[in-house]
């Protein structure tokens, strides 16, 4: 049973506030960066306008719900190990709102027109509100936990697809050169043999989304953070599909080797990965 927040709004209908306000900003900025850092390596990348957007959202939700706790990427050290202790600190709230600003930097800093807000709440560690949104398409995906998964208000849904021979995938190009990219080329090459196509859009949480929503039937990816994925899976999840690691193991938060999937093709991506060593487990 979804939980009662007490307040003048629903954090549903905050979170969808959040992502819609600071979506319209980033959109806004959009080749109007003013300030480009790197951070781990020069694939993995930090703007001014990933800082703002963090910032307007942390304010919005605090505003409402001032006793929650917040889990922001752009608050977070780079790196994996830094991601992981940064959770493990707050995993046990009560209420955590987890936040990914702009989720596809790289994209935005090219124009490349596929990024988005994620912003999810868990409560007591398990993810309650899920919303997704794509600012460049006005695309707004919305989850709760129980309620379904709706794309404006329409119910979403996963593909029919039964085999991957029948299914577009999509897969990540990850930023982490030295661990999870090699892991990731394993699994591509493997499954680029068995699929009818892939396709990287370099937005974990609109992946999901559209596996969601049945665009393309499953998605993999190693070395995912919180904040890429917690709301996504809860998208995939209430739209009736299946979202575990890459050993078959259910999702948690904290998971960051990451399959979703329509539920038809889990246990086939699932051995092609394991046959491929590309878990990275
Ligand atoms: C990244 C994107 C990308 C994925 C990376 C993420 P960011 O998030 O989701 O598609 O491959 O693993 O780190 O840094 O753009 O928020
Ligand atoms: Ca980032
Ligand atoms: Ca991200
Ligand atoms: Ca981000």
């Amino acid at each position: 049973k979804v939980p009662y927040v007490v307040g003048s709004k629903s954090p549903t209908a905050v979170a969808i506030n959040c992502a819609s306000k600071a979506g319209e900003w980033i959109k806004s900025r959009l080749g109007l960066v003013k300030e480009l850092d790197t951070k781990l390596s020069a694939q993995d990348l930090v703007t001014d306008v990933d800082k703002g957007a963090e910032l307007m959202i942390r304010k919005l939700i605090l505003t409402h719900f001032p006793d929650h706790d917040i889990l922001g990427e752009e608050d977070v050290a780079p790196g994996a190990a830094a991601a992981v202790k940064a959770l493990s600190e707050v995993r046990d709230s009560e209420y955590l709102w987890i936040v990914d600003p702009i989720d596809g930097t790289t994209n935005f800093v090219h124009g490349f027109p596929y990024f988005c807000v994620s912003i999810a709440l868990a409560y007591k560690g398990e993810v309650i509100v899920g919303v997704i949104y794509d600012p460049i398409r006005d695309e707004l995906f919305v989850a709760e936990k129980g309620k379904g998964a709706y794309i404006h208000g329409k119910k979403s849904e996963v593909s029919n697809d039964g085999s991957l021979s029948d299914s577009i995938l999509a897969i990540g190009f990850n930023p982490d050169r030295d661990f999870a990219l090699p892991v990731n080329m394993k699994g591509i090459t493997a499954l680029s043999g068995e699929v009818r196509s892939l396709r990287a859009v370099g937005s974990a949480a609109l992946h999901l989304a559209y596996v969601a929503t049945g665009r393309v039937s499953g998605y993999y990816e190693v070395g995912l953070n919180s904040w890429d994925v917690a709301a996504g899976v809860l998208l995939v999840t209430e739209s009736g599909g299946v979202v575990s690691d890459t050993a078959g193991n259910p999702y948690h938060l904290g998971v960051r080797n990451l399959v979703a999937t329509n539920g038809k093709i889990h246990a086939e991506l699932l051995e092609t990965l394991s046959a491929a060593d590309a878990t990275g487990l």
